[in-house]
Parts: structure tokens; sequence; C-alpha cells
């Protein structure tokens, strides 16, 4: 069983988001199957960095949506993910510095649980307002 799945209660309402969503989550489903699969150190390595990547790109994507909207509550979202990037980054540090251990079920339940707060919290109020945003130059 994948360690987290898609369902429509994750929906922020904007395609592209969710897409990126969806992709993030069959990542982390990647390194779990990864993980318990046992792969080596490099293959581990890998999975992470394309984790890192890709979540760096998807943030960068929603802040510069935040800015092009002029999005009120930017400051308190991208200080989420800035929280993130910086507990990964510190995560990759310890593996890279031979603490394999740290790549356990311990972090991926702290992934897991961290994207599914902030995509139902913090990326819902950002999808409201963007939709909004949308239906206004519309009208
Ligand atoms: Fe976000
Ligand atoms: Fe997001």
């Amino acid at each position: 069983m994948p360690l987290m799945e898609w369902d429509d209660k994750l929906s922020v309402g904007v395609m592209q988001i969710d897409n990126e969503h969806k992709q993030l989550i069959k990542m982390v489903n990647e390194l779990h199957d990864a993980i318990r699969a046992n792969h080596g150190k490099e293959v581990l390595g890998k999975v992470l960095d394309g984790l890192i990547a890709y979540t760096g790109a998807h943030f960068g994507h929603e802040e510069s949506e935040m800015k092009r909207t002029a999005y009120p509550q930017a400051s308190s979202h991208v200080a989420e993910h800035q929280a993130l990037v910086k507990k990964v980054l510190e995560i990759h540090a310890s593996y890279k510095a031979g603490k394999h251990a740290v790549l356990g079920m311990e972090t991926l339940a702290f992934l897991r649980d961290w994207l599914v707060k902030h995509i139902k919290g913090t990326d819902m109020a950002l999808g409201a307002y963007l939709k909004a945003h949308a239906q206004k130059k519309v009208a």
C-alpha cells in the first residue's frame, strides 16, 4: 500500500497546483518504496534529490502565483515553505554525512503529515484566492 494517496479532499481547485501535489505525493511514495526495498544509499540519495528539486520548483510556482496576484497571506505561506525546505535540507545533509537511518519511517511520516496539513490548510486558502482572482479578471 502506498504511504499516501491522492483524494479529492486534497484538491485546492487549481489544476496545475493539484497536478504538482499529485506528483509530490507520487515522489514521497517512491521514497517510501525505495526505503522499504532497502535500496542502497545511491538510489535513495537520488530519489531524495529528485524530491527536493521538485519541491523547490513547486514552491517557486506557488510563490510566483502569490506575487502575480498580490496574495495578502504570502509571507506566512512562504515562511511555511521555507521551514520545510530547511528541515529537508537538514535531513539531506545528515544523510549525505552518513547518517543513513535519517531516511526512515519517522521522516516519511513527517513529510506525509506536513504535506497533508499544508495542502488542506495553507494551499487550500491560496487556491480559493487564485480562483476568485481569476474570476474577477473575467468579470
Ligand atoms: Fe504551499
Ligand atoms: Fe503546494
